[in-house]
């Protein structure tokens, strides 16, 4: 890292600190939450990354649909009978598109109400007062055998609904005797058997801009054995793992880690089996990754590295000393993604290959992408933070 970038952001730091100290409306600052510890992360290095950039931003022609009826959609599926798409959104709720209108489908909170959580909502921050009461369905997956649907909510853990859906059946919301925190992504293989995320054991959802900062590394990857009903730890001091997806041939698995911005792979058979290794590194933070029907995988990435992430990664105590500064966090957040956050969607090969890359590098049209979900030639993406789901069509596209 050059040290004239190290001063001209120190520089710009100390002035934001000057401002935000003169601004009365300022929110408490990060490293105010219990136990906030920042750790490094080990980016990948600039010229590991792979090159490829879409130098048309071909995202921008994407479709944005149903603007404002769907609040943070994170994941997309469809069901054993191609209907959809199914979503979580902000409220707690999993709606589906039936054609003409979005329905409600399932929900996982035993205290779901719609007093409680479906009101009005002026802004997402009204959303997270709730959220640990309402729940977050952020992860989708249908069972193809029996059309059963998998939610991996962040605050429920991992439960199940039948086809008719209504209120979710906790599968498990523990491991070695720790709760989840952050259950956040999911996939099954033809036994039923559920390879999933916890993002943090000490951060809930609601956090994650301290978890984002914090880097900490007490995420887990575990499974669910559908026969013995229990859960183990595959791999264990992960930051941020989140998206998960199968291979075709079922032979492995993938999970992105969202602090390192890379995927690994966790193989299920052959001589590797019960190890995990390097799949791809991306260039920026990733969410979830899905399969397509040739067995490549599309992954979400919120946005690219920014210098300030590659500033803080390697240096703990300057990032706890920069967040520890009266400057609000969205400010750190902004800096973090660069500016604005931007889609990018990767797709690698079966062997992890990056085979193309769409961006919308200024967040024009696709602010954000938080999955990508390849259906006749269509990609169906997803966006956490955004009231809308984009629509590319990949088939036609130049
Ligand atoms: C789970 O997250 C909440 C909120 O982020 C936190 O207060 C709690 O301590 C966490 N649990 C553990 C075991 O750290």
């Amino acid at each position: 890292m050059a040290s004239a970038a190290v001063v001209a952001a120190a520089v710009a730091v100390a002035a934001l600190a000057a401002f935000c100290a003169t601004d009365p409306l300022r929110l408490g600052s990060m490293v105010d939450f219990p136990g906030f510890e920042a750790y490094i992360v080990d980016l990948p290095d600039p010229s590991e990354i792979p090159p490829h950039a879409d130098a048309r931003d071909r995202l921008r022609g994407a479709e944005i649909m149903f603007r404002g009826e769907v609040q943070g959609p994170e994941s997309v599926a469809f069901d054993t009978l191609g209907r959809g798409p199914y979503t979580g959104v902000a409220d707690g709720r999993v709606l589906f598109w039936d054609g003409a209108r979005w329905a409600y489908f399932a929900h996982a909170s035993p205290s779901w109400t719609a007093e409680r959580c479906a009101g009005p909502k002026a802004s997402t921050s009204d959303y997270h007062r709730n959220e640990n009461i309402c729940g977050r369905a952020l992860g989708l997956r249908f069972d193809k055998r029996t059309g059963d649907l998998y939610i991996a909510d962040a605050y429920f853990g991992l439960l199940k609904v039948g086809p008719e859906g209504g209120l979710a059946m906790p599968l498990t919301t523990e491991a070695e005797g720790v709760r989840f925190n952050f259950t956040n992504d999911l996939d099954l293989d033809d036994e039923g058997n559920v390879y999933f995320t916890d993002s943090s054991i000490h951060y809930q959802r609601r956090h994650f801009m301290q978890l984002a900062f914090s880097a900490d590394p007490s995420g887990r990857l575990l499974k669910y054995n559908a026969r013995t009903k229990e859960t183990t730890v595959l791999h264990r001091n992960l930051q941020f793992p989140n998206g998960v997806s199968l291979s075709k041939d079922g032979s492995f698995f993938v999970f992105s880690e969202g602090h390192r911005g890379r995927l690994s792979r966790y193989w299920l058979r052959g001589e590797k089996a019960g190890t995990a290794d390097l799949f791809a590194i991306l260039p920026g933070f990733p969410d979830n990754v899905r399969t397509n029907d040739k067995g490549e995988f599309w992954v979400a990435i919120h946005c690219r590295h920014s210098l300030y992430a590659r500033l803080l990664s390697r240096r703990a105590t300057l990032k706890k000393f920069l967040l520890g500064l009266p400057i609000p966090a969205k400010y750190h957040f902004k800096m973090l993604i660069g500016g604005w956050p931007h889609a990018v969607a990767v797709k690698l090969s079966p062997g992890g290959e990056v085979l193309d890359i769409l961006e919308d590098s200024t967040g024009k049209v696709v602010r954000s992408v938080s999955e990508v979900e390849e259906k006749d030639g269509k990609l169906w993406m997803g966006s956490v933070i955004g009231p809308f789901i984009a629509v590319f069509d990949y088939a036609m596209a130049p």
